[in-house]
């Protein structure tokens, strides 16, 4: 997949997006519905004085589930732990890290599908009862101890929520679903990066950028970096969208933002499969990628815009995907 439409982070997204991250609820933009409930949750455990329910945090890659991680341990003023389903591999991992929380700390893992199996199984003991079975020593002398733990919450993210084991799942005291971003939505975070930037662009140029961005602010963001390179090298001192047009074009930004696996998703079901079906093994081993990456980083896109279909049967290619690739139903 080109990085450019990639909602997954780069090392340059990772520098600059430290930098962009709002930092409370209120500079969050967009998901209304999320943050009203995120704040809800949130000032009923502070009336309480007690942590926060577990929160799990659900959606494409680079929609703010690691900003909105980062602003629940802002806003109930607590500690932060990050880490990642893939680096807990041994229960014995998870169970040193929730043993050296304090009290109301905030744990977050991050993509939490992909941890092991025995510290999944941990971890619901942990959630629950905020205590831990730990075994000692080896062999026929082994024994397990029980250890309390502090309260904590924890903060999970997954772009997989359908992998995540029911058990897991329902220990979460609330499941924000994070939704693609309108463009006007996008065009707010373009014009706040653009002017931590220091960037003169007027609102044309905004709406394009926005337009083109796959409903992502992590897109967004990467998109302006983009045309700002091409305003410096072209010796333009203010961004209009005339010049974002010409950048994005140099790219290869299409008009709804698509770039070339999600059209090779398109052609392959339309040409290849001539509009039949299509199970996902099937489509991914056509073009040569991860079933996940299929499941989790181009179908919830191509959906949300109405060019494909999923049936029981398989994926589908929808008319309105024929007309923007110029192909004949
Ligand atoms: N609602 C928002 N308002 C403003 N900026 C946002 C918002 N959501 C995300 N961003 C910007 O997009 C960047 C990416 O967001 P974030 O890292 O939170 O995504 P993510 O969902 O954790 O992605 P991944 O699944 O790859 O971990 C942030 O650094 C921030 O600059
Ligand atoms: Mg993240």
């Amino acid at each position: 997949m080109s990085e450019l439409l990639d909602g997954q982070a780069t090392e340059s997204d990772l520098a600059f997006e430290s930098a962009l991250r709002p930092s409370n609820l209120e500079e969050f933009i967009g998901q209304d519905k999320v943050k009203q409930q995120l704040d809800l949750l949130l000032k009923a455990a502070s009336l309480q004085n007690r942590s926060p329910d577990h929160i799990l945090l659900a959606g494409p890659p680079g929609l703010g589930k690691t900003t909105l991680a980062m602003i629940v341990s802002n806003e109930i003023g607590s500690g932060l732990r990050m880490t990642s389903g893939p680096t807990i591999q041994h229960a014995g991992d998870l169970a040193a890290v929730l043993s050296s929380l304090s009290a109301g700390e905030v744990l977050f893992i991050d993509e939490i599908h992909r941890m092991a199996r025995p510290a999944e199984e941990l971890l619901y003991m942990a959630m629950e009862d905020f205590r831990v079975d730990v075994m000692v020593g080896k062999g026929a002398g082994a024994s397990s101890i029980s250890l309390e733990l502090e309260p904590f919450t924890l903060v999970g993210a997954t772009t997989r929520s359908g992998m995540l084991p029911s058990p897991l799942r329902d220990r979460f005291g609330y499941t924000a679903n994070l939704e693609f971003y309108e463009s006007a939505e996008l065009s707010f975070v373009l014009q706040r990066a653009a002017n931590k930037l220091n960037l003169t662009i007027d609102t044309e140029a905004v709406r394009l950028i926005s337009s083109r961005s796959r409903g992502t602010p992590r897109i967004a963001n990467r998109l302006l970096r983009r045309v700002r390179d091409y305003a410096i090298v072209s010796k333009k001192d203010s961004i209009d969208s005339l010049l974002a047009e010409q950048a994005l074009n140099v790219y290869e930004v299409d008009s709804l933002g698509l770039d070339r696996l999600d059209k090779q998703v398109l052609m392959a079901l339309i040409t290849k499969f001539e509009g039949r079906p299509v199970g996902l093994s099937t489509l991914a081993v056509a073009l040569g990628e991860e079933p996940e990456t299929i499941e989790s980083v181009v179908e919830p896109f191509l959906l949300r815009e109405g060019l494909i279909e999923r049936t029981p049967k398989g994926r589908q290619a929808t008319p309105l995907a024929h007309r923007h690739l110029g192909l004949q139903l």
